[in-house]
């Protein structure tokens, strides 16, 4: 990793040198993550009188900068440049544990030589949706840094807005603290966010993909808040780590065949569909030890499990969703759904206080970062490919990027 300070520059207290080393993708080359991320030299980014230049210690691998190698659902390179910003390549990451580096003159929450994270949530601080005090993540120019903005934490020296700083929690080393939070913080408002659909003790709350990023992070929001929390997973080898993190059960969604697009509610096939969504719900009846259903659905995969979701959610619960990783067609038995009065809602990463709140439990030890491996520099491409191919352990990943060894970093 010395070669990468290499740019023939001194680099002293508080200089910046003109280049630096960054993981990115090119139009040309979008397509699979471990080709299409590429180690490259490019300028290093002026900042703003509000922004930050964070030293990167080390970074989250999150799966946004899979779509973003991948060039679909969105181009961000074509989408930045029809916004007007010259850049024909995207340096992303969104999940970075570092130290202030320099800041803008109307800086004044964090200064240089801060250790700091950076939370995900990017959005015009002049935007008047923003001025007027209401939730960030509403306004119309925000954005996911790192994936829909430039020069994120794949860079020697990323370009972040200072209100996306959070102090890093001291007992992490600088991988764990730099695999966690946009996980934790979507996460956090999905179950946390969407009153009166907030944990309380005791809900019985459905989590897809338990073993993964969100999934792990949401085990241990619900147990956190006293909820009950049932794990969905493929793979048996998964089911000791989410009762390790607060699963009251597991089931693995391969023991049942009825996924995709729901089949017409009039059509022959309807039948062996309701069969299987029914013997789903009661194999989460069976976890929890009775007749509860789901207060709250967790929900990412989209359209292969939403029918399913929608069809267990108890009365009066809600099915709330931050993606759709199996595709956009989301099919409902509509039926269910207004008898049984449920809420289906949208849900996109966090604001400002949400991010604290997390790292609040994360920095008291009420929450793990669920760090399953720590990858080299150049080792970025591939951590995306084992996300793509579904093969990435469990939990986060995190890959050294400033930082020359793993371990370093925690008080
Ligand atoms: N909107 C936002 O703010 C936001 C924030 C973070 C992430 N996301 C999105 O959320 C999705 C998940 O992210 P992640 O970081 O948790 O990814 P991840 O670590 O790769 O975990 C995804 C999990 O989904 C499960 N899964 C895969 N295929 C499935 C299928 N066909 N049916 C049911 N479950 C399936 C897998 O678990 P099993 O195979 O064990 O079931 C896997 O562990 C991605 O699309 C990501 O872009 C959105």
């Amino acid at each position: 990793m010395k070669e990468l300070y290499d740019l023939g520059e001194p680099l002293g207290v508080g200089a910046v040198p003109a280049k630096m080393h960054a993981f990115a993708v090119r139009q040309d080359r979008f397509g699979q993550p471990r080709d299409a991320w590429r180690r490259e030299v490019i300028a290093t980014p002026e900042i703003g009188p509000r922004d930050v230049l964070i030293y990167v210690m080390a970074t989250g691998i999150n799966y946004n900068n899979v779509w973003a190698a991948l060039g679909t659902p969105v181009d961000v390179i074509a989408d930045r440049q029809r916004r007007g910003e010259p850049e024909d390549f995207h340096a992303g990451g969104s999940d970075c544990a570092g130290i202030v580096w320099a800041v803008g003159e109307k800086v004044d929450n964090v200064k240089p030589g801060d250790e700091v994270v950076i939370h995900s949530g990017w959005w015009e601080p002049d935007d008047p949706w923003v001025l007027s005090g209401r939730d960030p993540m509403l306004a119309d120019s925000t954005r996911i840094w790192g994936y829909q903005t430039n020069y994120g934490s794949y860079c020697q020296f990323a370009r972040a807005q200072s209100h996306q700083c959070v102090a890093k929690p001291a007992r992490l080393t600088w991988e764990a603290a730099a695999s966690y939070l946009l996980c934790a913080s979507t996460a956090y408002r999905m179950l946390m966010g969407w009153a009166p659909h907030v944990v309380e003790k005791d809900d019985v709350v459905l989590v897809w993909g338990a073993a993964g990023g969100l999934g792990s992070m949401a085990l241990q929001i619900v147990a956190a808040a006293g909820g009950r929390p049932v794990a969905v997973i493929s793979d048996d080898d998964k089911r000791q780590f989410c009762l390790d993190h607060g699963a009251v059960g597991v089931i693995n969604r391969n023991d049942f065949s009825h996924w995709g697009v729901m089949p017409g509610t009039e059509s022959p096939e309807y039948g062996a569909w309701a069969k299987g969504a029914r013997g789903f719900g009661k194999a989460i009846w069976e976890a929890v030890g009775g007749r509860i259903s789901p207060r709250i659905v967790f929900e990412h995969p989209g359209e292969a499990t939403l029918p399913t979701s929608g069809f267990v959610c108890g009365t009066g619960g809600m099915i709330v969703i931050c993606a759709g990783t199996t595709g956009y067609n989301i099919t409902l038995d509509l039926r269910h759904h207004w008898m049984r009065q449920k809420r289906l809602q949208g849900s996109h990463l966090a604001n400002d206080e949400q991010a604290a709140a997390v790292t609040k439990l994360i920095t008291e030890g009420k929450m793990d970062p669920c760090l399953s491996h720590t990858y080299g520099f150049d080792e970025i491409g591939e951590a995306h490919q084992l996300m793509l191919d579904n093969r990435q352990p469990y939990g986060n990943m995190a890959a050294l990027v400033n930082a020359t060894e793993a371990g370093k970093g925690a008080a």
